[in-house]
């Protein structure tokens, strides 16, 4: 039976999510209740009041099924279950009660493209080439020489093959060898991977963010990829100095088969109200028409996490108008998620070297670009990323590449919620991963205090947004680079909202378009008068309205 009550979410209707702000929490690093040092469920739901304050529409939590927790939940060992560290399926339910409650609605992260090895699909599968599951994962013979069949690359470092000796034979995994990929070609995977999502949205859950959706699906003749010309290897989704980057993936993933499972699985979702899926797609050549042929329409995914503001560069106003355009030429009619944070890269605020004042200026811009937004916990604290050493590290794939890379422990320490001498209220004990010195004078208690904290900023900058739907749904034209000023229009039919972020630590001048403008108290401007030349200030954002 369901949970869910769809009426007691405020504007229950099916396009919530267009232009939605989605919170996302990384559970391990949210609250500790039960005082192991981890986060759990029941943490999560004592902390949802504080996420609803920010007047975000919706949660997004990282994996918490069952899972021996090598790549820390993004390697299930069982789908149905929550893995015992963060609680009981009796805790989801409580969770998912109190967020409807709140007017929060929850997404959860499938992990569908691979299982971990200690899933009993994955078990049975390497026992013997021919039981009922043989074929559920990607196995492949040796080449002659009994090297790997072709040339594919773990995104973690290494082949993407791993040979076992019970078969004789190489299993593919895109990321752990502890994370075998799952066949999709085989229809009985695709049917069982199905009803995981049914037995969630059982559950009450309002949607999926969708692990590494391109995946899903690998070339069934294994061809090798190309390698990529060297002045190409500009990476948003892995280290420049993992050799990932060295290759054009157009055989190990983004295959065409893939648009027929979307297909099958946008119809289980819509056999549910008001569900939304946001789908992961990690490529740096072809992202953006994977987002085109993923969203396209509406029986495929609602939405597609973008990577190109989670890269190392910054985005400039000429970057932010190139990304906006190849958006706009290569994909408009989709529908993008952005974020500048998350799980797997360097907060922000460090990876961007931000000031105070640069973190609410790219906030803004954040909030005012055409698409759905997700924020990454602690961001909203301005957190940076944490300092560890080598003995700290528990991510495998820093400890890969250490010390050129240092994995993604950085971003995930836990949250600090009040300053007390030792964990910061986050847990009772040690903590799973430390909270640094300078993430405690900045804790969500002390920020409660302060109108003019970030905390406070993201409160009223979320307000705007809801205030002015254009910002959420409305076109997005006219977006132009003006040496460091950024400008562009959003439209509907009922309103145009103009926006111009000077994104710089110096003033600037510039000349405001025709037409009368009211700005929005945040853009603290004096006059808006387009016949008069008007400074912006370092970092100044004007959002204004036509009259
Ligand atoms: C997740 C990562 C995870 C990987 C493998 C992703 O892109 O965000 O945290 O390690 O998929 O599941």
């Amino acid at each position: 039976m369901s949970i869910k009550d769809p009426k007691q979410l405020a504007g229950s209707d099916e396009d919530w999510w267009r232009g939605a702000v989605i919170y996302q929490i990384y559970p391990r690093s949210f609250q500790d209740d039960n005082g192991d040092g981890v986060g759990d469920l029941a943490g999560i739901t004592r902390r949802l009041p504080h996420v609803a304050s920010l007047g975000v529409d919706a949660i997004w939590i990282s994996p918490f099924f069952v899972s021996p927790m090598l790549d820390y939940g993004y390697d299930v060992s069982d789908y149905r279950d929550v893995d015992p560290l963060f609680g009981s399926l009796h805790d989801f339910e409580k969770l998912i009660e109190t967020a409807h409650s709140l007017g929060v609605r929850v997404m959860i992260d499938l992990v569908l493209s691979h299982t971990s090895d200690q899933h009993p699909w994955f078990k049975q599968s390497l026992s013997s080439t021919d039981n009922d599951k043989s074929d559920w994962y990607v196995w492949a013979d040796a080449l002659p020489d009994g090297s790997p069949p072709n040339n594919w690359l773990s995104i973690f470092g290494g082949s993407a093959w791993q040979w076992h000796s019970r078969r004789c034979q190489y299993y593919l995994h895109n990321f752990l060898s502890a994370q075998p990929d799952l066949n999709l070609h085989q229809p009985d995977v695709q049917n069982e991977l199905l009803d995981v999502a049914r037995f969630w949205l059982e559950r009450g859950v309002d949607g999926f963010r969708l692990d590494t959706i391109n995946f899903y699906f690998h070339d069934q003749s294994l061809r090798s990829n190309p390698a990529l010309p060297k002045e190409l290897r500009n990476s948003s989704i892995a280290p420049s100095v993992n050799p990932y980057n060295y290759q054009q993936h157009i055989y190990d993933k983004n295959q065409p088969e893939n648009l027929d499972f979307l297909k099958r699985l946008r119809a289980v979702m819509d056999e549910y109200p008001c569900v939304a899926a946001v789908g992961e797609v990690g490529d740096d050549q072809r992202g953006m028409e994977i987002m085109a042929q993923y969203t396209h329409g509406d029986d495929l995914m609602h939405m597609c996490y973008a990577f190109e503001f989670l890269s190392p560069t910054l985005p400039t106003a000429q970057r932010t108008v190139d990304v906006l355009t190849q958006f706009t030429e290569q994909a408009s009619e989709s529908w993008a998620c952005w974020a500048f944070s998350n799980h797997d890269v360097v907060r922000h605020t460090t990876r961007w070297s931000l000031s105070d004042a640069a973190q609410r200026c790219y906030l803004q811009l954040l909030l005012a670009i055409k698409g759905s937004v997700c924020l990454y916990q602690g961001e909203e604290l301005g957190l940076e990323e944490a300092e560890l050493t080598y003995e700290q590290l528990q991510d495998p794939y820093g400890i890969a590449f250490w010390p050129d890379f240092k994995g993604r422990d950085g971003c995930r320490t836990p949250m600090p919620w009040t300053i007390t001498a030792g964990n910061d209220d986050f847990s009772s004990t040690e903590s799973w991963l430390p909270i640094p010195a300078e993430h405690r004078v900045i804790a969500v208690n002390q920020q409660e205090q302060d109108d003019t904290s970030l905390l406070a900023f993201y409160r009223r900058m979320i307000a705007i947004r809801k205030r002015l739907p254009v910002l959420a749904n409305g076109e997005l034209e006219h977006i132009t680079a003006n040496g460091t000023v950024l400008q562009f229009m959003r439209t509907n039919k009922n309103s145009r909202v103009l926006c111009i972020f000077n994104l710089s630590d110096t003033s600037t001048d510039m000349q405001l378009p025709s037409g009368k403008w009211l700005a929005d108290q945040s853009s603290d401007l004096s006059s808006l008068d387009p016949s008069q030349k008007t400074t912006l200030a370092p970092w100044q954002v004007v959002i204004a309205e036509e009259q």
